[in-house]
Parts: C-alpha cells; sequence; structure tokens
C-alpha cells in the first residue's frame, strides 16, 4: 500500500507518485471494492446500527467507495490531503460531499449538529492512517473523528501492527485494467529500524508502477514512508484520543485478533469520557 508522510513533501508534487494520478490509482484499487462496501455496511449494521447512515472517510484517495455506498443509502463525506484527488472523487461521486483537507485538521461542516456527531460509520483502510506523520497528529485525528462520531457511530481502521525487529521485508502486487490501459504495481516495504522516534518508525516503501497503454509501456518509482506501529502504539493512541475498541475484524468483517502482527479491521467507538 503506497503513501506519504508531511516529511515527503518533495514527493507530493512528483508525477512519478501514485497520488499525482488519481485515474491510475483508481484503475489499481477498483478491484475488490463492491465487496469491501458490502463489509462496511455490514460492520454498520452490526456494531453501529443505532447510528444515522452517515459515512465519513478520512483520506478518501478517489472517492472508489462513494457511489456504493450512496447506493446503499448513506450520505457520503469524505476529505482528502490532495486537491486532485478531491476533483477526481467529486465526479465519480457527484452526490458526496469531498473536502480538501489533513488528518487533524479537516473541517467538520456537516458532520456536527447542535454539539452531537452524525456520523455512524467513518472508515479509513489500508493503512492509509499511517499517512499521520507522529502520534500526536494521530490522537488529534482520532479526537477529530470521535467528535464527529454519533453517540452509537464507529471508526472503522484498517491498519497492519509492527513487531519491530521481527519483520521482513515484503512485497505487494496490484494490477488493474479500464478501456485499454493496463497498470501493474510492485510496492516493497522495509520494516522500521527502530521503535521510538518518527523517523525510527518509518516505514520505507518503494513502488514501481508500469502503465500500458496499447504498445506504450510507461514505468514510473517513487518512494515514501509510513509510520509504524506496534499493538502496544495503536491501543495507547486509541485511548489517548478517549475512544475504545468495539471489535477487531479481519478483511472480510469476521472477529479476529491480529496479535502483535499484521493488518486487521479495528472498530472503534467513543470511550466513557463522552
Ligand atoms: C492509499 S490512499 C487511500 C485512498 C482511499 N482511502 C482508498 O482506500 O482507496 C491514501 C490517501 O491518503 C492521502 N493522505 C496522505 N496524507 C494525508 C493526510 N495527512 N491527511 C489526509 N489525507 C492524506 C493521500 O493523498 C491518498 O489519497
Amino acid at each position: 500500500m503506497p503513501g506519504h508522510r508531511a516529511g515527503n513533501r518533495a514527493l507530493d508534487a512528483s508525477r512519478e507518485h501514485l497520488y499525482s494520478d488519481p485515474e491510475i490509482y483508481d484503475i489499481l484499487h477498483a478491484p475488490g471494492t463492491a465487496e469491501e462496501v458490502r463489509i462496511l455496511v455490514g460492520v454498520h449494521r452490526r456494531f453501529a446500527s443505532a447510528a444515522p447512515k452517515v459515512a465519513l472517510e478520512p483520506a478518501c484517495g478517489s472517492g472508489r467507495y462513494f457511489p456504493g455506498l450512496a447506493r446503499c443509502g448513506f450520505e457520503v463525506h469524505g476529505f482528502d490531503a490532495d486537491p486532485g484527488m478531491v476533483r477526481y472523487a467529486k465526479k465519480a461521486a457527484p452526490g458526496a460531499t469531498i473536502r480538501t483537507g489533513r488528518f487533524d485538521t479537516f473541517s467538520t461542516a456537516g458532520l456536527i449538529r447542535r454539539g452531537v456527531g452524525r456520523v455512524g460509520l467513518a472508515f479509513c483502510p489500508i493503512n492509509s492512517i499511517r499517512h499521520a506523520a507522529s502520534d500526536a497528529e494521530m490522537v488529534r485525528h482520532l479526537k477529530r473523528v470521535k467528535a464527529c462520531l454519533h453517540p452509537s457511530g464507529v471508526y472503522v481502521v484498517g491498519i497492519s501492527l509492527s513487531a519491530y525487529g521481527l519483520e521482513m521485508p515484503t512485497e505487494d502486487l496490484w494490477t488493474g485494467s479500464r478501456r485499454g490501459v493496463r497498470v501493474k504495481q510492485v510496492v516493497s516495504f522495509i520494516p522500521a529500524t527502530g521503535d521510538r522516534t518518527a523517523r525510527e518508525r518509518a516505514e520505507q516503501v518503494h513502488s514501481v508502477l508500469e502503465i500500458r497503454k496499447g504498445r506504450t509501456l510507461e514505468t514510473r518509482s517513487s518512494s515514501y514512508t509510513l509510520l509504524s506501529y506496534s499493538r502496544e502504539q495503536w491501543e495507547a493512541v486509541i485511548r489517548r484520543a478517549g475512544l475504545r475498541v468495539v471489535a477487531r475484524t479481519q478483511e472480510q468483517g469476521r472477529a479476529y485478533d491480529p496479535g502483535a502482527i499484521g493488518y486487521a479491521l479495528w472498530v472503534l467507538g467513543r470511550g466513557t469520557r463522552g
């Protein structure tokens, strides 16, 4: 899963970076999206049925979930730091409210009414939340989402946890095609070197994209980092934000505890502190 942190600003403008090309991003990530929507709707039904069908996606990228959620009756809101992604998402989901915004400062307009959050289902899958640059930014983000949550609402976060010192480099392959454009991305992940500073906790991500249009082949390479979380560090920021863990599931929505390492959907609810 590709990404960048605040410290990688130079990459944001680079044509080589996946996020600078929302169409290519969308082609790569569209496969499986309908199933993911079904799972998210199921999580809302199971854990937040008393909360309104109002969805919020932080770091929404191309907005690939939004048309499906709207078809399931959700009012849809999202934001992303990248204005190009926001423009693309708005075209893909004209009925949604999508703004340019960052994790810890996004606009809460329309999400809180008379001091009470309206959001029944906030969600941030595939490690996007690890674009937050520090624990302080993460806690500010979680608190801001919490303020938007309906008292019975949930925030579903898809995150891979790290066991520092035990992980090996890994590789992911993503492929997709649309209207004669075939895209392949090979992403290599180099684990964090330590468990303390943001610099040590930076997982190195290297992406090589191949874009085939007819006989033309274009290759784009870029590198970025994601902030790593051990289970202890992740549970600590959840607590500091005043959220509580309602459930943990695997990608298909079945109950699952990832232990110290690996990917899970963390279903978070408002804590007892209001
Ligand atoms: C891997 S994409 C995920 C997009 C979408 N959530 C999905 O699942 O397809 C990560 C997104 O995070 C956005 N992003 C990175 N840092 C951010 C920040 N600090 N605040 C908001 N969005 C950010 C990027 O612009 C990018 O669109």
